[in-house]
């Protein structure tokens, strides 16, 4: 039987690229960018899975385009970029990479957070400027981390990993998610859980930690800055669209709030006007899950989520199983 054929969309870690080589014909896009729609089309087309990253949308043109490819892996645990209804009625099985990138993320939110409140890029780049005259007690005064109150808005994994982060440094942590965790878990974690308003309107630091869906864009708005404290920083590892980003330049300009730590954009990779002209904002480059052992390991989910599936079986992190099941019927 011939091999079959996958397309990656970006030199991906080599635990994934070796796995997939061994199993498949496996083709890479070899650019340090994302293909765009028309070379992904292209690249996909003949193909029998596609192994994608978050920058790529995967939706029914797209499958419609390239209707032999079976799978497609994200590497990555967000999939706002697949149309999971349009893959369902298209017969094609969507993975993505869930739980072993929630450490490595809480980590990348809780290093923006002290970094946003403790100025950190700023005295970095007092320090390269050449311009230090040595210690000032007036200088970079920032904002305590420790013993402060955290509001964390999104309460899966990660949320709770930047709530067991929080612990120790003393914070007193309240949550807000559409689904409360059970008393078992507040209690474990020191957590209390409270309203959207009353989170807003009581942290020193509010962290987003949900996925992106049409009920969290824009989720924090003007109207939302107008009612968090003027003393209060934002932190955000997860999706730019729960932001209102050019709402937020606002806020951060007027002083309506203190600070933003962000790892995600609206409109990656561009970034609202006048963010980068704010001293107020940490801005990393979407880092979230980028250490070398979890990127090694979301490449390898992916790359065994497509073995799975060519060998007959339900692929471990399958987002809409349902598709095998009507298969096999
Ligand atoms: C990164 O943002 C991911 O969703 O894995």
């Amino acid at each position: 039987m011939s091999k079959k054929n996958v397309f990656v969309t970006r030199v991906i870690p080599d635990a994934g690229l070796t796995l997939l080589r061994e199993h498949f014909d496996v083709h890479v896009w070899p650019h340090d960018r994302p293909p765009n729609a028309q070379e992904l089309v292209d690249n996909a087309r003949g193909k029998d899975a596609l192994v994608t990253l978050l920058t790529e949308k995967v939706d029914a043109a797209l499958l419609a385009a390239a209707p032999t490819v079976r799978i497609v892996a994200n590497v990555a645990v967000g999939f706002d970029n697949f149309d999971v209804a349009a893959a369902t009625q298209a017969g094609v099985v969507l993975t993505n990479t869930p739980g072993v990138l929630d450490d490595t993320t809480a980590d990348l939110a809780f290093a923006l957070l002290m970094a946003t409140a403790r100025r950190i890029p700023e005295g970095d780049r007092l320090m390269r400027s050449g311009s230090w005259g040595g210690w000032g007690i007036m200088q970079l005064l920032g904002h305590d981390v420790h013993h402060a109150k955290l509001g964390i808005v999104g309460f899966g994994r990660i949320g709770r990993g930047v709530a067991r982060r929080a612990a120790g440094f003393g914070m007193q942590v309240s949550y807000h998610d559409a689904i409360r965790a059970g008393a078992d878990v507040e209690r474990e974690l020191g957590v209390s859980y409270v309203p959207f308003d009353q989170l807003l309107a009581e942290s020193d630091f509010i962290s987003l930690h949900v996925p992106l869906l049409p009920e969290t864009r824009h989720l924090m708005d003007a109207k939302a800055f107008a009612k968090m404290k003027r003393s209060a920083i934002l932190i955000n590892t997860s999706r730019g669209p729960v932001i209102d980003e050019a709402a937020l330049v606002t806020a951060l300009r007027e002083g309506t709030i203190a600070g933003a730590g962000l790892d995600v954009y609206e409109h990656e990779p561009k970034l609202a006007p006048g963010l980068v002209a704010l001293d107020n904002v940490v801005l990393l480059p979407h880092i979230g899950s980028a250490s070398i052992t979890t990127r090694s390991k979301m490449a390898e989910i992916a790359a065994r989520n497509v073995i799975a599936f060519f060998a007959g079986e339900t692929p471990p992190t399958a987002l809409n199983p349902e598709v095998l099941a009507a298969a096999r019927r």
